[in-house]
């Protein structure tokens, strides 16, 4: 049997990582040229669909919600027929078919395109995640950090994805765009299809029990109950901080493009780059955050995930406290914009804070959720971040009608305050989950359900 296990994780977290990273960027390469496409002149020289901005920005509402929304129905399928490693090769061919169609210039091959991508979504995203905890055991302290190195793959195809297919579909024809975005897919596809032999163990198929051809209700002990209460709960905090940070793609976007002055040394930055900025921090500071958790951990201290949940969706909140004064500058200044510079250090809080939830909200749903109900977990836990990024997008609208100060100081208190009852009850919570979400190596004992 080949060495299992290259650089203290197992080979197949790699697989998972290369499969993932295609993936992203296939999924953020055909976002960032989605809405400009459809905007674009139906005469120009590189012609698109020749919609307005309101429709192209509720089609894109929309999409970006059910591409999350899908993964319901593919963790069910994933829970009950297949597995979750099939699943995942189901919704990598559909993903690569949905994105070769969009390469037509039809409006038929449009709609098949994006209902095929909104489905492979659905079965890759959430199914890909909960393998990356299958590939540990319970309590194994290494599963944060996998799903950091994870989450570092996702930002890489994130990053790169808008400035190349973003180029070639603004700059040569955005048929081409989606056309390398499905490429991108099925270089993906190709690293899951030959990497099968690192992933024997994990996301295969567990039949429920029948008895006389009836399905067995399969009851959860109470244990598991008080489990998924807080993963429910853990839900909120997923809506709360997705709501407040995806406003990136909307309002602050605007607020970039306005009022901001994008000048650096006589060059002016293109506000749609600044989209890139948050993937480009995450890849820098990824390792160093999980470290920094790690030695927080090595000391004793507390570290459970949702003491980190609440940690990140505070200091995220005071990324929305610099915009707030950004804003007020802004308002101030003779030309009307604030400093570039207040974007770089709101980024970097929001991302500090990202870190601190997101890879970490997916290790935990892979310890708490009783193995059953893994895979359907983790698609509730992507359609309430589908529900956070439409309450993104309604937060954005609501500034139209009062300031952006407003809204900024507003998501500012709410998410500190929101962030601080976290921490103060995050003992109690704690207890839920009944040694599931292991924080130090003083507490190594799990309780089995
Ligand atoms: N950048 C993350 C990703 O693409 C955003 C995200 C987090 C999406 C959680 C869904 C769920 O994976």
């Amino acid at each position: 049997m080949p060495n299992q296990t290259l650089w203290g994780h197992p080979k197949g977290l790699y697989i998972l990582f290369f499969t993932e990273l295609w993936e992203r960027f296939s999924y953020y390469g055909m976002r960032a040229i989605l809405v400009l496409y459809v905007t674009a002149k139906t005469t120009a020289l590189n012609p698109g669909m020749g919609w307005n901005n309101v429709s192209a920005l509720e089609l894109y509402g929309w999409y970006t919600m059910m591409v999350y929304v899908m993964s319901v129905p593919g963790g069910l399928l994933a829970d009950r027929f297949l597995g979750q490693k099939k699943t995942v090769l189901l919704g990598g061919f559909l993903l690569c078919i949905g994105h070769f169609i969009l390469a037509f210039d039809t409006l038929w091959a449009f709609y098949t395109g994006i209902v095929l991508i909104i489905l492979g979504v659905g079965g890759l995203k959430p199914n890909i995640s909960t393998m990356v905890g299958g590939l540990y055991k319970s309590g194994d302290v290494k599963r944060d950090t996998a799903f950091t190195i994870f989450y570092i793959g996702i930002n890489i195809g994130a990053f790169t994805a808008p400035l190349i297919v973003g180029y070639v579909g603004e700059e040569i024809n955005w048929h081409y765009g989606f056309g390398l975005a499905g490429i991108g897919m099925a270089i993906g596809q190709i690293v899951y299809m030959f990497g099968q032999k690192y992933l024997k163990t994990v996301g295969n198929f567990v039949p429920v029990i029948k008895e006389n051809g009836i399905r067995k209700k399969v009851k959860l002990t109470s244990i598991e109950k008080d489990r998924m209460l807080v993963l429910i709960l853990s839900f909120i905090i997923v809506i709360v901080f997705w709501g407040a940070y995806e406003q990136a793609g909307g309002l602050m976007n605007l607020f970039a493009r306005d009022k901001i002055d994008r000048s650096i040394m006589g060059f002016v930055i293109p506000a749609s780059y600044f989209q890139a900025l948050p993937a480009f921090y995450v890849i820098l500071f990824g390792m160093p955050i999980a470290y920094l958790w790690t030695q927080w951990r090595k000391m004793g201290k507390e570290s459970s995930s949702l003491f980190k949940m609440g940690i990140g969706t505070i200091i995220m909140g005071f990324g929305f406290l610099l915009l707030a004064k950004a804003a007020s500058n802004a308002s101030i200044s003779f030309d009307g914009k604030a400093s570039v510079y207040w974007l770089f250090a709101v980024y970097l809080l929001h991302v500090i804070g990202e870190l601190s939830i997101s890879p970490v909200a997916l290790s935990f749903i892979t310890k708490l959720a009783p193995v059953k109900y893994a895979s359907l977990m983790m698609g509730i836990y992507f359609m309430v971040t589908g529900l956070g990024n439409k309450l993104a997008g309604m937060l954005g609208e609501a500034a139209q009608n009062t300031s952006e100060k407003t809204i900024f100081i507003s998501v500012f208190i709410f998410c500190v305050a929101f962030g601080l009852v976290l921490v103060l009850f995050v003992k109690k919570l704690k207890k839920l989950t009944h040694g599931a979400d292991v924080d130090s190596n003083t507490n190594p004992i799990v309780e089995i359900s």
